[in-house]
């Protein structure tokens, strides 16, 4: 038995590093919170006649959310980018209602009738006139001017022109936004309380904070005509973040070799590692099998989705079918989202559960038929809310539409009743993983019982825990609450929960794996996992402020999101080396090796880190061209390489990892490895040439537009319908097809393994894992 704690300094420095982070994370919300842009008691004109009440606000932000908006264009950058992005469409249509009020007062003329001297004036009194901060908080009234008031109600005009009987819109169906009444609304038009609540968010862009020189969103979007350029500590901050990551290279290079914290091989080049994937398995480890069909028919429709919305890119229907009437691109789009967290998650749930009974060496009591209720509760979850999210768009759902439809916020589609029951069936998945971790961390310092087995244990138990945990911040946000602070709590979801936790509990995971399979050395593993660690979540939680700069959040943001997310990139690049070794082991570990599959698909998850995540993330990380860049397509690019190349390579990792463990040996011939290979090719070819030849140049063309003519302009559909910007989007078909050819491979491999399972024999497989612990 061993009593030294040789990990206690590394667990120090891991617990000081996330008291710091979270707590700067929590103080800068504050922050945020009490600096937000006012939603006013009313907006009235300079008579005092209200134009729009803050029922009336908030009543279109419910529009906004309720129809799912948020899956068809962007409202201060955050959403999706066919649609326009309705904070700088509304602010630059406003100037332009200003623009022409000015026109006939100054001189009863059209706007189009002015001299170029006479345009540029107006433009400049109209840039100086929305600076001005009108607002008064003693009687919680916004004043507009007379010109303003007039800007106002043009485009109330413009919007009810976009969404009343006008298929202009790519994609959606005529007429969608309908005048029922629903939870969070009052009655009225809805179409123009949608404006109401567009028009405020193109106010907070444009007025001055309170005894400030920039807007509350730190003078996002770039617009000339409005005054909104970037703000000078953003150039600042860019050139000091790269400086940090610099410095951080350095630091971190020289503390990895100097304390050497590298994985090391617990086998020799001429004696490959001794595994056995074909140990008897028990009742649970035997029903993860339908999980993984789960997850592949869920991967499959998630990716049909997102064709058919690459499709809406360049036409309104399908080959002429008017299929955006019965489904709509938000609808696609929320699908496209919601059915990636569902299947990535329940490949990681699936091999949690395999996971357990290894760990407590026998099969808890009952164990299979908590895994069936955690399977069909998830079957609940996920068609009860794309079910919800499709009535409420289609405007079937009239009551309850937050409840049980579409709660209106991106990466947040599926309603509150849905949130909690995923938050359930996750917190069962726990007490699940609890049954084995539990009784194997008490048995720590008994004879037998290794501590580095514990402690990887432990690790892993903790990783999983936080899964839940992290999911719980998107109760926080309701259908009323502040943008700005549901965004705060939103990215806590898309950030946090997904970069962080699920970054964390994957690298955990690998860790634990390799130990496992007897690959690398348990001591040098949980050292390589507490750096990481240390790396990953000290950079990655404050690093969270790089998607603070422009949505109403306190400025102090600029600095601390552009430092600690430069930090963010270092972990992913080391990543490669790890990518390296997994290579490594497909390689040397001649024809026995039965993992090559898994191996693969970690290289490629190591490689897709590297580039998907860390280069392309840090392509648009910088404040400076964050500004421009903010919602178009290089995040695309980005979100495809982050999220299909490591989170989705990760995920087929590891259902084959478990797949191969609870199929029999027969059934894994020359040939289905063969078909493996092939998939991965494809998957691998298919994501690269979607990223690099779509949408990294059509990123690039709508930075150069954003540039030249203003943001609003870069996210027109008139953008999309150039034509090289549509070329490329006819030509990404190759690459779509040929990664669709790669999800039914797999589908089809899936399948056949999962119809080949060993049967379950519990006592056999207690027995055969007595051994487990004896390193
Ligand atoms: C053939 C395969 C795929 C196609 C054609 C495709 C297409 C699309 C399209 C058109 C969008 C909407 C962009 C927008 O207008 O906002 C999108 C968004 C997204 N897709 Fe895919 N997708 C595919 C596969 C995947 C996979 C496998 C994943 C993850 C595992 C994924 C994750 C995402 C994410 C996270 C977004 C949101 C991006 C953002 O808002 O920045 N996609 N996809
Ligand atoms: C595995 C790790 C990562 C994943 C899964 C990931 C995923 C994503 C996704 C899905 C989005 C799109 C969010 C949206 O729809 O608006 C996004 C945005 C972003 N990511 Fe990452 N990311 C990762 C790592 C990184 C890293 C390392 C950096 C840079 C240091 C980075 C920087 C950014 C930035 C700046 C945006 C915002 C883009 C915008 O303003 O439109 N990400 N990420
Ligand atoms: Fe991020």
């Amino acid at each position: 038995m061993r009593t030294s704690k040789p990990y206690a300094r590394l667990t120090k420095i891991l617990i000081t590093v996330l008291i710091v982070v979270f707590s700067i994370l929590i103080a800068g919300g504050f922050l945020i919170f009490k600096n937000e842009a006012p939603r006013p008691a009313k907006i009235v004109n300079t008579n005092g006649n209200t134009l729009v009440s803050h029922k009336t606000l908030l009543s279109g932000q419910a529009v906004y959310e309720r129809y799912g908006l948020t899956d068809y264009g962007t409202y201060l950058g955050n959403g999706s980018y066919l649609g326009p992005d309705y904070t700088a469409q509304a602010l630059h249509v406003y100037l332009k209602g200003m623009h022409r009020y000015y026109a006939q007062t100054k001189y009863h003329k059209a706007w189009g009738d002015l001299s170029d001297l006479q345009q540029e004036g107006i433009k400049g009194v109209v840039k100086k006139e929305i600076k001005v901060n009108r607002y008064s908080q003693k009687a919680d009234t916004l004043t507009l001017s007379p010109a303003q008031a007039a800007g106002f109600t043009y485009l109330q005009r413009y919007y009810r022109r976009e969404f009343i009987n006008n298929p202009r819109q790519a994609g959606l169906p005529e007429n969608m936004i309908k005048n029922n009444t629903g939870a969070y609304m009052v009655r009225g038009n809805k179409v123009d309380q949608l404006s109401s609540f567009f028009f405020w968010g193109a106010w907070m862009a444009s007025t001055n904070r309170p005894g400030q020189n920039f807007s509350y969103t730190n003078n996002w979007p770039y617009d000339l005509d409005a005054g909104n350029t970037m703000p000078a500590e953003a150039m600042i901050w860019t050139a000091i973040s790269v400086a940090i990551l610099v410095a951080g290279v350095g630091v971190i290079i020289w503390v990895q070799r100097r304390y050497n914290f590298d994985m090391e091989f617990a086998y020799g080049k001429n004696k490959p590692p001794r595994i056995d994937p074909d140990l008897p398995i028990s009742d649970s480890q035997r029903k993860t099998g339908k999980f993984f069909l789960l997850v592949m028919v869920l991967f499959l429709v998630q990716i049909l989705l997102g064709e058919l919305m690459a499709h809406y890119y360049v036409e309104n229907s399908f080959f002429g079918i008017p299929l955006q009437n019965i489904w709509p691109f938000n609808l696609a789009k929320t699908w496209h989202l919601q059915l990636v967290i569902f299947w990535v998650a329940t490949a990681w749930l699936a091999t949690g559960i395999y996971v357990v009974p290894r760990i407590r060496g026998r099969e808890p009591k009952h164990q299979g038929a908590l895994v069936n209720t955690l399977f069909y509760g998830l079957l609940v979850v996920v068609a009860g809310s794309m079910l919800g999210e499709w009535g409420d768009i289609l405007g079937f759902v009239k009551k309850g539409w937050w409840l049980i439809g579409h709660f209106g916020w991106e990466y947040l589609e599926m309603g509150k009743a849905w949130q909690w029951l995923f938050i359930v069936a996750m917190l069962l998945w726990i007490v699940i993983l609890m049954r084995g971790f539990i009784p194997a961390i008490r048995h720590k310092g008994e004879a037998g019982t290794s501590t580095d087995r514990t402690r990887l244990t432990t690790l892993l138990f903790l990783g999983a825990i936080a899964i839940p945990a992290f999911y719980l911040a998107s109760l926080f946000i309701l259908p009323n609450s502040h943008v700005t602070f549901a965004d705060y709590w939103r990215w806590w979801i898309v950030h946090l929960w997904v970069e962080g936790i699920f970054e964390s509990f994957a690298v955990i995971l690998i860790g634990w794996l390799m130990v496992d399979m007897k690959l690398t050395t348990s001591k040098s593993t949980i050292r390589a996992l507490y750096f990481q660690l240390t790396l990953l979540l000290g950079a990655g939680v404050v690093g969270m402020g790089h998607h603070y700069w422009w949505q109403g959040d306190h400025n102090i943001w600029l600095s601390l999101g552009a430092c600690f997310s430069a930090l963010e990139v270092i972990p992913l690049c080391l990543l490669i080396w790890e990518a390296w070794t997994h290579y490594k082991v497909y390689k040397e570990s001649q024809l026995e090796f039965p993992y090559k599959g898994t191996f693969m698909f970690l290289a490629a998850t190591g490689i897709w880190n590297a580039i998907g995540a860390g280069a392309l993330g840090f392509l648009i990380n910088a404040p400076a061209i964050n500004y421009f860049e903010h919602g178009t397509q290089w995040t695309s690019a980005h979100a495809h390489g982050s999220m299909a190349g490591v989170y989705g390579m990760f995920s087929i990792a590891i259902m084959l990892y478990t797949l191969r463990n609870i199929s029999k040996k027969e059934i894994w011939t020359a040939k289905l490895e063969k078909w493996l290979k092939r998939a991965c090719w494809l998957l691998n070819i298919g994501l690269a040439g979607m990223t690099f030849i779509t949408l990294m140049p059509v990123g690039t063309l709508q930075l150069k537009d954003a540039l030249t003519n203003g943001y609003w302009h870069a996210r027109l559909l008139s953008f999309y319908h150039g034509s090289t910007v549509a070329t490329l989007l006819w030509l990404r078909i190759i690459p779509d097809l040929i990664f669709t050819a790669g999800v039914v491979v797999l589908l089809v491999v899936v399948y056949k393994i999962v119809r080949n399972l060993k049967p379950a024999q519990n006592k056999a497989m207690a027995d055969s894992h007595q051994e487990w612990d004896q390193n």
